[in-house]
C-alpha cells in the first residue's frame, strides 16, 4: 500500500507525549484533535497508538471495514478477569458465542426485567430521606449489581450480592491504576494489590460456579420448569445448530462479563446524571415535571417509557457527556487505509466517544447539558457514528436495550421523588480508567421533592 503514516504528535524520545496524557488524558484528547486533526500517531512511553477523531472514521473501522480489525492489546487487561466472554474474545469463538447469547437479549426477552429493575430501585428510594447525604456512585453500583444479579441467575442470588460487589470492588479498583493499565507487565509483579486482585477473582469464581452447578443439577433432577427467564437459564440453554452447549468454563466467562459489563457503566451512567442535574436546576425541574405528570403517585413500568421523552433524552444527553465506555480500541489485522493514511498490521487506534461526541462539528455548544438536543428535527442529520456510546457494528453492546431501559427506568423511580445535590467535596473528577469512572465517587444530599 503507497498511503503515508499518519502524521506523528510530537513528543519527548521515548516518553512521547506521556506526560501531558498522563497529566490530562481527557483534556489531551479533546487538544490531539484540535491540534492535530482527525488522525494522529501518539506514542504514550512504549505504548503506540492512532486517534481517529472522525465519525467517518469510526463508521469505517466498526463496521465496514471490521473483519480488518480486532480488539487491542488494552482488552488484555481484562482477560485474567474475563477470560473469553463476549467482550474479550475473537474469531469464530467470538461469533458462535454471540449467536447463543443474542437471544437472550432480544427486547421482548429482557421485557421480563422491567419490574425487576423498577422494584430493586423503589427498594433503594425507600431507603432514601430528605437532606440524607449518600454515597451516589456507591448506591447506583449496588443497585445495578443487584439487578444483573436477579436477572441473570433469578432467585438463587441471596447473600453472595455483598461478596460479589466487594470483590468487583476490588477488581475495578486495580484497573483504576493507569500505569498498571499502559504497562501490562506491572500486573505480573506479585505485589499486594495483583494478590488482592487474583483473590477477588477466585472468590467470583467459587461464587459463579456453584450457580452453575446448581443450575445444571436442577436441570438433571429434572427439577427445572425449562422456564426460566434469568439469563443464566438461557445461557444453559441456548444451543448450536450442531446441538452444542457452552462448557462450564465459558458459562463462566460469559456470567463474570455480564456481571461487570452488566452492572459498573449502567451505574456510571446514572451517577454523571445525577452529578448533571445537580448542576442544571432547570432540567432537573423539568425532568421532575414530567414524571409527576405521566407517574403521579405510582411507580414506572416499561409501558410507560414512551410516555418518558424527556426523562430518556436526559439519560441519552448525560451518554454524549459522559460517556462510560470513553474509548474503543481495536488492532489492524492487515495494512489498511484509513482516512487516507496506512495503519499497518499489528498498529493499534483509538476513537474516543469522549472527544467525538464533544466535538463542535457534531454537536451545537458541545460541553452544555442539553437534553432538548435530542428532540430537535436538527439531530435527525447527526452522523451515526458522532454518537456510540455503545459501540458499533458486529461487535455492538450486546447489552444496550437492557442498559437504556434499566437507566431510564431507574432515573424515573428516584427522581420522581427527590432530586440530589451534589455536594463541593470531594471535588467531583471523571477518571479514564477501563471506564470513566468519578475519582472519588460522588457525594449528594437527597432532597424530597414534595417535602
Ligand atoms: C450504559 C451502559 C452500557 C454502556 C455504555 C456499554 C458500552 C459498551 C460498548 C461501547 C461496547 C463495545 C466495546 C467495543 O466495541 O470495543 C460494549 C460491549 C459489550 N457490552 Fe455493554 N455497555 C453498557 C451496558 C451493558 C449491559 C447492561 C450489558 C449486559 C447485561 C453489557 C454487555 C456487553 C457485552 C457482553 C459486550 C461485548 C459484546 C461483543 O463484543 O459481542 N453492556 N458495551
Amino acid at each position: 500500500m503507497t498511503a503515508p503514516l499518519p502524521p506523528q504528535a510530537p513528543g519527548l524520545p521515548f516518553f512521547g507525549i506521556a506526560g501531558p496524557f498522563f497529566r490530562d488524558p481527557l483534556g489531551f484528547l479533546i487538544g490531539a484533535r484540535e491540534r492535530h486533526g482527525d488522525v494522529v500517531r501518539v506514542a504514550l512511553g512504549p505504548m503506540k497508538t492512532t486517534l481517529l477523531s472522525h465519525p467517518d472514521l469510526v463508521e469505517q473501522v466498526l463496521v465496514t471495514e471490521n473483519k480488518s480489525f480486532q480488539k487491542d492489546a488494552f482488552v488484555d487487561n481484562l482477560r485474567p478477569v474475563l477470560g473469553a466472554g463476549l467482550l474479550t474474545s475473537e474469531g469464530d469463538f467470538w461469533r458462535r458465542q454471540r449467536r447463543l447469547a443474542q437471544p437472550a437479549f432480544h427486547r421482548s426477552a429482557i421485557a421480563g426485567y422491567g419490574a425487576i429493575m423498577v422494584d430493586y430501585a423503589s427498594a433503594l428510594a425507600r431507603t432514601y430521606r430528605d437532606g440524607q447525604v449518600r454515597a451516589i456512585h456507591k448506591d447506583m453500583m449496588r443497585l445495578t449489581l443487584e439487578i444483573v444479579a436477579k436477572t441473570l441467575f433469578g432467585a438463587d442470588v441471596g447473600d453472595s450480592a455483598e461478596v460479589v460487589g466487594e470483590a468487583l470492588e476490588v477488581i475495578l479498583h486495580t484497573f483504576s491504576d493507569p500505569i498498571a493499565l499502559f504497562l501490562p507487565f506491572v500486573r505480573k509483579l506479585p505485589t499486594p494489590t495483583q494478590k488482592r486482585f487474583h483473590a477477588a477473582i477466585g472468590r467470583l469464581d467459587a461464587i459463579i460456579y456453584r450457580f452453575i452447578e446448581a443450575r445444571r443439577s436442577s436441570e438433571r433432577a429434572g427439577t427445572s420448569d425449562g422456564e426460566s427467564t434469568d439469563l443464566l437459564s438461557m445461557l444453559l440453554r441456548a444451543q448450536d445448530d450442531d446441538g452444542g452447549r457452552m462448557s462450564d468454563k465459558q458459562l463462566r466467562d460469559e456470567v463474570m462479563t455480564l456481571f461487570l459489563a452488566g452492572h459498573e457503566t449502567t451505574a456510571l451512567v446514572l451517577s454523571w446524571t445525577w452529578l448533571l442535574l445537580s448542576e442544571h436546576r432547570a432540567v432537573d425541574a423539568k425532568l421532575g415535571e414530567e414524571l409527576r405528570d405521566v407517574l403521579g403517585d405510582r411507580a414506572p413500568s416499561l409501558a410507560d417509557l414512551p410516555r418518558l421523552p424527556y426523562t430518556s433524552a436526559v439519560i441519552q444527553e448525560a451518554m454524549r457527556l459522559y460517556p462510560p465506555a470513553w474509548s474503543l480500541g481495536r488492532e489492524a489485522r492487515e495494512d489498511v487505509v484509513v482516512g487516507g493514511y496506512l495503519i499497518p498490521k499489528g498498529a493499534q487506534v483509538w476513537m474516543c466517544p469522549w472527544s467525538i461526541q464533544r466535538d463542535p462539528r457534531f454537536f451545537s455548544e458541545p460541553n452544555t447539558f442539553a437534553p432538548e438536543r435530542w428532540r430537535n428535527d436538527s439531530i435527525k442529520s447527526l452522523h451515526k457514528y458522532a454518537y456510540f456510546p455503545f459501540g458499533g457494528g458486529p461487535r455492538l453492546c450486546i447489552g444496550q436495550a437492557f442498559a437504556q431501559m434499566e437507566a431510564v427506568l431507574i432515573l424515573a423511580t428516584l427522581a420522581r421523588d427527590f432530586r440530589v445535590e451534589v455536594q463541593p467535596e470531594p471535588v467531583v473528577t471523571p477518571v479514564p480508567s477501563v471506564t470513566l469512572r468519578p475519582k472519588h465517587g460522588i457525594r449528594g444530599r437527597m432532597v424530597a421533592r414534595r417535602a
